[in-house]
């Protein structure tokens, strides 16, 4: 028998003015000694300056950095590097990330590398990093490049998502976060696939939690279009069970499948090719078109449910001309050899590129 290693958060506040939990959840936590926060620079850094505050009401010693760049930075690791040195420098004790998906991903790394427990503070709902043991895969590529071994990112040990915050984000980040949600029906797909052809391990468990995410935002998509409150929790919710699920399954398997391997690919193009990428979770919306189309599914409910959130579903409304997408779906299939999905089987050249994403009706 395999031995089920898993590694999941111990709390989960939820909810209007949770960042009053931060120093309740820190001491149940058992944590001491100086508490490191990490936000962005902007208006995640006055959400930061709160969490500060209720740390030092609380009898907490912490201080507050800044993390100014992001992976499409060519300094970005160094940035991080440096943040990591004053953070040990300091004895930190752990590690609070306060923001969206670069400075939550910033925090994880500094946790890894300090050894040390990490909380997480989601300011928005724009992908599933939020409690997921994982780091974004452009950040991988970075460390990669600057010769940083594998890292082992683990689950933050809390997540404290204050609503209040969260509520008055930008609608296009909600957006992002629907549509990497509606990304798990294909990458479950992918998965089972790969058991199937690969005899790869896989979790039941773990997979019907991921599409349970999907399906609970699919269900509430009028909600999340309205920016409801009610909308934005169970996106939340669904962005947390995501999360976990990636820690029941020990990988990123039951997330991410062809459809992310179609926006890392426009990642890395838009280096190449100089344009603007749009966020990951819209990218993987529509890659879960194509990926849906590929397995043969209901790819047309897949495209009416991101078109019912108002997200792109074409070149057009992804505003990445078609020429990039095809290169896109070409590339997909061999930047990451080791994750067998439904375009490692398809291979597409040029021509069927083409065609894939003419009959999806995204070019
Ligand atoms: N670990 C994973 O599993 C995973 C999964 C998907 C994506 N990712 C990574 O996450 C990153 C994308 O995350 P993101 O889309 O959240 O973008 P982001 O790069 O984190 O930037 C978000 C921007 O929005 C601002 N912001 C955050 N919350 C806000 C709010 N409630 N209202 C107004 N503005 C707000 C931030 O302010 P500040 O300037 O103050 O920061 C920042 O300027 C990428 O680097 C991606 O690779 C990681
Ligand atoms: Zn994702």
């Amino acid at each position: 028998m395999l031995l089920d290693y898993m590694e999941i958060p111990r709390y989960v506040v939820m909810g209007p003015k949770a960042l009053e939990h931060i120093p309740g959840v820190c001491s149940k936590l058992g944590f001491r000694g100086l508490g490191y926060i990490v936000s962005g620079s902007t208006f995640t850094r006055r959400i930061a300056e709160e969490v500060l505050s209720l740390l030092e009401e609380g009898g907490f010693k912490a201080v507050a950095v800044i993390v100014s760049g992001n992976p499409r930075c060519d300094g970005f690791i160094e940035e991080i590097r440096s943040i990591y040195r004053d953070a040990k420098k300091g004895g930190a004790r752990f590690i609070v990330g306060v923001g969206g998906g670069t400075v939550l991903d910033t925090a994880k790394l500094i946790s890894s590398w300090l050894n040390a427990p990490f909380v997480s503070i989601p300011t928005s709902t724009a992908h599933d990093g939020i409690a997921s043991p994982a780091v974004s895969f452009l950040l991988r590529y970075r460390l990669s490049m600057c010769s940083e071994g594998e890292v082992k990112i683990s689950a933050p040990m809390a997540i404290v998502a204050d609503i209040d915050v969260i509520k008055d984000e930008p609608y296009h980040m909600v957006v992002a976060g629907f549509g990497d949600l509606i990304a798990k029906y294909t990458a479950v797909k992918d998965w089972r696939l790969a058991v199937r052809e690969r005899g790869e391990e896989y979790s039941e468990y773990a997979a019907s939690m991921s599409l349970m995410s999907a399906n609970l935002s699919s269900r509430h998509a009028s909600s999340i279009k309205d920016k409801s409150v009610y909308g934005i929790r169970v996106l939340v919710k669904a962005l947390i069970g995501s999360g976990v699920a990636m820690s029941i399954a020990g990988s990123s398997r039951p997330a991410s499948g062809s459809e992310h391997l179609f926006s890392h690919a426009l990642d890395l193009l838009s280096f190449k090719h100089g344009f603007e990428p749009r966020s990951h979770g819209v990218q993987c919306g529509v890659g879960s078109i194509v990926a849906m189309y590929l397995h043969g599914g209901d790819w047309m409910r897949i495209r009416n449910l991101l078109l019912s959130v108002k997200a792109p579903v074409d070149s057009k409304t992804l505003g990445i001309d078609e020429e990039y997408l095809v290169e896109a779906l070409i590339e997909a299939s061999r930047i990451r050899p080791e994750r067998f999905t439904i375009l490692s089987k398809i291979k597409p050249d040029r021509g069927v590129a083409e065609d894939i994403l003419t009959k999806a009706l995204v070019i």
